[in-house]
């Protein structure tokens, strides 16, 4: 239990810890090249030391200094683990993991805490038994624990309807060991890390914009070379400051070295379609990825916002805070085709209807997403985060910015992609 007090200022500048898809990413190509890999700044937090535990537990040799990773490539040629691999929270270790394992010829079960167990897994799994790996589960392969013997690949061509990075990922880590070509197709494009750290780690891609969507493509078997991997800070883990900045009665708040990468900065939009007021200096790319420092300060009521289907992939992540800003905002905001959401660490349509109920807010709940009425007071509340790091953060927000008492139930979720968020809070908030 965790009770949150009401901000007065918010101040100085803070770099939020590196962001997670580029850490998992940096990890598992490391591990998959030839030769040695380097990961400055990586995030070291639940997920990704899943992942890094993971790949040790397949033989990996990996070395952890201050700021620095170094992990010694196998090659594509891993041991057979004697334990069950533990992706513990994180969809992106079992998804990711699930198209390396497929590629592998021996035999691995992978599981996951009781959140991770109780998500789709199918939507890896069937493209992998298409491409010719051995994978049965809960559920018809479904639902973790998994099984999965891997062996020799062949190409594919997959639309993914959904659009998911998770997906694409898998299918390309285990295209570059298949024979000819693997493509993935998706209406709207995910994000893009894994292709752009694909190039910085020497594979061959053909990046097309087709009527159908965008595809990649990549003809198999390809080697990848260990590289160097400069990390940059999490845009969905500044969205809490940023978001925090804007709704603060008074101050400024400095966020340094933001990756705003075109496929992740959708929540940065919507913010100034708000009225948020956000200066972005400095703009830079570093291993491949886009970055600036945002300059955030107080903007007043914001104004109620759309999210469109198209328009999700690129803040997915951000939606519980978006919708804490919505709930703050004049007129009526509404996501749609969003029911990904509900396949999230919790189920974050219900999530967010019943903590911002909770705090006394009219939200409507769809299916795919959720309509919510802004109002100038937010009540106290106890708010239920359901294990949910990012639920926890996005009412930590809220809770910062009403008068009453808010208490979030459970604050050690946060380690899951933020260890040091409530220190970092206390450092950029002056209390009322
Ligand atoms: C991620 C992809 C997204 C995102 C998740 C991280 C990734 O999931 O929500 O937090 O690193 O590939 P989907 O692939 O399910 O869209």
């Amino acid at each position: 239990m965790k009770k949150v007090g009401k901000i007065k200022r918010v101040k100085g500048s803070l770099r939020v810890p590196s962001d997670k898809s580029v850490t998992h990413r940096a990890f598992f190509l490391g591990a998959l090249a030839r030769g040695v890999t380097r990961v400055y700044e990586p995030l070291l937090s639940r997920d990704t030391l899943a992942t890094l535990e993971l790949l040790r537990a397949l033989g990996t040799e990996v070395r952890q200094e201050d700021g620095l990773v170094v992990i010694k490539g196998r090659n594509y040629r891993f041991t057979e683990p004697d334990r069950v691999l533990d992706a513990e929270n994180s969809g992106t270790t079992a998804r990711i993991a699930c198209g390396v394992l497929s590629a592998q010829p021996f035999f691995s079960v992978l599981t996951g805490d009781a959140s991770l167990r109780r998500r789709p897994m199918l939507r890896v799994v069937e493209p992998l038994r298409e491409m010719g790996a051995w994978i049965d589960g809960r559920e018809e392969g479904n639902r973790l624990p998994l099984a999965v013997r891997g062996g020799p690949l062949r190409g594919i061509a997959y639309f993914n309807k959904r659009s998911s990075a998770q997906v694409k990922t898998a299918l390309l880590l285990a295209g570059l060991r298949a024979e000819g070509w693997t493509e993935v197709v998706e209406p709207v494009l995910s994000r893009d890390h894994t292709e752009r750290m694909l190039q910085l780690f020497g594979a061959k891609l053909e990046l097309v914009a087709e009527e159908r969507g965008h595809a990649v493509k990549l003809k198999g078997p390809q080697e990848l070379t260990g590289s160097e991997v400069y990390c940059p800070a999490d845009p969905s883990s500044a969205a809490f400051f940023t978001a925090l900045a804007l709704l603060a009665p008074e101050g400024e708040l400095l966020l340094k070295d933001v990756m705003l990468n075109p496929t992740r900065d959708g929540f940065y939009r919507k913010a100034l379609e708000m009225g948020g007021k956000i200066e972005f200096l400095n703009p830079r790319e570093l291993s491949r990825e886009p970055r600036a420092d945002l300059l955030v300060r107080p903007s007043g009521r914001l104004k109620a916002v759309k999210v469109e289907p198209h328009e999700v992939p690129a803040l997915v992540d951000e939606l519980p805070v978006l919708a804490v800003m919505m709930a703050l905002a004049e007129g009526v905001s509404v996501v749609r085709g969003a029911k990904e959401l509900r396949y999230k660490e919790s189920d974050r349509i219900k999530t967010i209807v019943e903590n911002l109920r909770s705090m006394g807010v009219e939200v409507e709940e769809f299916e795919d997403g959720f309509a919510v009425k802004g109002t100038d007071r937010l009540k106290g509340a106890l708010i239920k985060t359901h294990g949910d790091h990012r639920i926890a953060m996005a009412f930590a927000v809220a809770g910062l910015l009403t008068d009453e008492e808010v208490i979030i139930d459970d604050p050690s979720c946060v380690e899951v992609s933020y260890p040091g968020f409530w220190e970092d809070l206390a450092k950029v908030v002056e209390l009322a």
